[in-house]
């Protein structure tokens, strides 16, 4: 029996569908398939229609580029209301898209709807040579050294744009052009929960950049004026990574597997270099200065989802998100509360956000703490009930901000309730 909120999360995922691909909210804000809200979506759907839900990854997976990219965003209709839209991208690409990427969650989902689909065996088979040349694209076209770690290129790709993790890369990035005439965003959000005019500025002259280096990863590589290895980015790929090491044994491709393997070592060491014994945290590195970024973003955090040892090597880690919950009524601020750059209303700087939640349930859980697994899943549960399914929440007041009726909270919060009986 479902209850009324599932009803109506059921709802705005049927009102924000398009055919075969939701956009994140029907309120004009993002019009267009999101890689890790589509991603995340899925997991919603996987609660009542796993048909719909395969038919969303495979929708996103139809616009991945012939060098393997899976992109940020497809523009399957009318753009209009979106900047950038297809006129400054300018992809030549099948599907038109965006020219950048984002985390890497698809293999992670692949794996969860084929553990729940009887017959998985042809929809599997189809998109798992697309999950593989997706990760040979990271680790070929972000990682050229062989670093074990990828760099990305946009705060966009990240997923979490105007973190505070950005600021001193950003600042490296030459501001090009005021595009404050042509953001369409503050016109559906409030300016004061979106990022702001001096980072738009710059978000739009790395697109310009990109686009005219043809969007060749080399040269992109050589070229990119902002390159940051970001944690939260990375241990997002590594679990993907082992979901399509799993995906890949079981299907008897020991080849493949072993490459997979192969990307999992090296990127185990490297992430683990990142630990950092001082902050008691993981630290992003700014691949293009040569120097760690010492801002505690929510990603520094997602190790504990990649790595089901982590809290045990490092007790400080656990420690550390207490301390984070123990100052907001609502977990978890997507940066750590306290510090100066914390702000509750603004995006990526403070709010919080039901997918990443999903993330530390899962990791907290795979690394032995359930009791804080449990207060996560709590918040995230009474967020939506009491205040609705925002685009994110304000951690200190739980009022929803950001986009109204959002796909993947509505879909969070079907997939979170799957996870009340796991405990
Ligand atoms: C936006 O437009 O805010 C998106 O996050 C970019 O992908």
């Amino acid at each position: 029996m479902s209850t009324d909120l599932e009803a109506r999360a059921r709802e705005i995922l049927r009102a924000n569908d398009r055919g075969g691909y939701t956009v994140p909210t029907s309120s004009g804000l993002y019009p267009a398939q999101w890689n890790w809200d589509s991603c995340l979506v899925a997991l919603g759907f996987a609660q009542y229609d796993m048909n719909r839900a395969w038919q969303e990854v495979e929708t996103l997976f139809s616009g991945q580029w012939r060098n393997g990219m899976v992109p940020s965003i497809l523009f399957h209709g009318d753009d209009s209301t979106y900047f950038p839209n297809t006129a400054i991208w300018q992809c030549r690409e099948q599907v038109p898209s965006s020219g950048i990427t984002q985390p890497a969650v698809a293999a992670t989902v692949v794996r969860y709807l084929a553990e729940r689909t009887p017959d998985a065996r042809e929809r599997l088979g189809a998109l798992l040579p697309k999950l593989l040349a997706s990760h040979r694209w990271f680790h070929a076209a972000r990682d050229p050294d062989g670093s074990g770690l990828v760099s990305i290129i946009h705060p966009w790709e990240s997923g979490m744009d105007n973190s505070p993790v950005w600021d001193a890369a950003l600042a490296d990035v030459p501001p090009g052009p005021s595009v404050a005439h042509l953001r369409k965003d503050t016109g559906f959000a409030a300016a004061a929960v979106r990022p702001t005019g001096p980072e738009y500025d710059r978000y739009i002259n790395l697109v310009v950049t990109f686009r005219d280096a043809g969007y060749d990863p080399e040269a992109v590589w050589r070229t990119a004026p902002l390159l940051v290895a970001d944690i939260g980015f990375n241990a997002i790929l590594q679990r993907a990574n082992h979901d399509l090491l799993h995906l890949l044994r079981q299907a008897g491709d020991t080849d493949c597997a072993a490459e997979v393997a192969g990307m999992i070592d090296r990127a185990d060491a490297a992430l683990e270099a990142r630990w950092s014994e001082p902050d008691g945290i993981y630290t992003s590195w700014n691949t293009k200065r040569g120097i760690p970024i010492e801002k505690p973003g929510i990603g520094c955090l997602l190790p504990l989802y990649a790595d089901p040892q982590a809290a045990s090597r490092h007790p400080a880690l656990v420690e550390r998100l207490r301390r984070w919950l123990g100052q907001v009524k609502y977990g978890v601020p997507s940066f750590e509360p306290g510090r100066p750059e914390f702000e509750p209303l603004r995006y990526w700087r403070g709010p919080v956000w039901l997918v990443v939640n999903w993330m530390l349930i899962d990791g907290l859980r795979r690394n032995g703490q359930p009791d804080l697994a449990q207060r996560i899943l709590a918040d995230s549960l009474e967020l939506v009930g009491t205040h609705g399914f925002g685009e994110y929440f304000d951690p200190l007041t739980g009022n929803a901000l950001g986009g109204p009726e959002f796909s993947w909270t509505a879909a969070m919060y079907l997939f979170l309730n799957s996870l009340k009986e796991d405990v």
